[in-house]
């Protein structure tokens, strides 16, 4: 077995080994009690579709343990009877240091949400922000930093107005990309930030301006096949050198094995008839782009 780099090279005091990214060490999740498919909200879920409990809370579990086993600590937030998709902890909000900008969601099924969002982070220390009025974003599951800046998808779930609100209240940069295939709905399901250099993109999905963004910011990408994109292997998370993915085609394994990452795949297999991979499934709770 490879010994994942960050072993090797020497870690800096706070455990993050060269190139990494600075994030990434510590989540938010939520057990699924009360996970089901009730209403159809994006392409993959499809009304009638059962999910196992059992299988949802094992396969739950086994997520955690490898995310731990990775070097990751997993915080929880209470699940509530009725909100089906609060599992989601992605589309909760945004976190920038001690800030959380709550999301706002398009969709009424899950507006029911944010209440327990916002109060989950100020009950745990954050400064909460919310977004003003009508404007819809919907947190992690749409923006992800890749080195100092923000990259966030709109379209579907989030508006291309709330780009400007969110980069105020978060004092970050943004870069917008737009998100054309409903498929891919939000952008974790497109990208995934791997290291300093590195990220799993998918171009054949984004708007021409989307892709000139990320063109220019991330020096060599892991430019995603559609179909390899539809097994939701960008929808992963990445613990300095290992990465946690729902699947993993072969080619994309081979290349990110070459960069010196460590691969290991979690079976979300009861979440993705929801629409929902291993990243949707976390919110990372230590990004400070400041
Ligand atoms: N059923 C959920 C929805 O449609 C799935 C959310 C997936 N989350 C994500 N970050 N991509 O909203």
């Amino acid at each position: 077995m490879p010994v994942p780099v960050a072993a090797q090279a020497g870690a800096s005091a706070d455990g993050v080994g060269e190139g990494e990214n600075s994030w990434g060490r510590r989540y938010l999740m939520c057990r699924p009690t009360h996970f089901e498919v009730l209403y159809r909200i994006n392409p993959w879920m499809h009304h009638g579709v059962a999910v196992d409990p059992e299988a949802a809370q094992a396969q739950w579990e086994a997520l955690v343990a490898l995310l731990r086993a990775a070097g990751a600590d997993v915080d929880e937030q209470p699940p509530q009877e009725g909100l089906p998709d609060l599992v989601f902890t992605a589309n909760a909000g945004l976190v920038n240091g001690d800030r959380f900008l709550a999301s706002r969601f398009r969709n009424p099924e899950r507006q029911g949400e944010m209440v327990h969002d916002i109060a989950w982070f100020g009950e745990h220390g954050w400064e909460v922000h919310e977004l003003p009025g009508a404007v819809v974003h919907e947190g992690a599951g749409d923006a992800l930093p890749f080195r100092h800046v923000l990259l966030s998808g709109h379209r579907w779930r989030s508006d291309v107005a709330a780009h400007p609100l969110v980069a105020h209240e978060l004092q970050v940069p943004v870069r917008p990309v737009e998100l054309i295939d409903e498929r891919f709905y939000h952008l974790d399901i497109t990208f995934c930030p791997l290291d300093d250099r590195h990220a799993i993109t998918t171009p054949g999905v984004w708007g021409g301006h989307g892709r000139k963004v990320v063109e220019a910011l991330v020096p060599e990408p892991l430019a995603l096949e559609l179909h390899e994109a539809e097994t939701f292997c960008a929808n992963s998370v990445v613990v300095g050198r290992n990465i946690v993915m729902p699947s993993c085609p072969p080619r994309v394994g081979r290349q990110l094995e070459r960069w010196g990452f460590e691969v290991a795949v979690a079976d979300v297999g009861e979440f993705l008839k929801a629409g929902g991979g291993v990243r949707c499934l976390t919110l990372a709770l230590d990004v400070d782009l400041r």
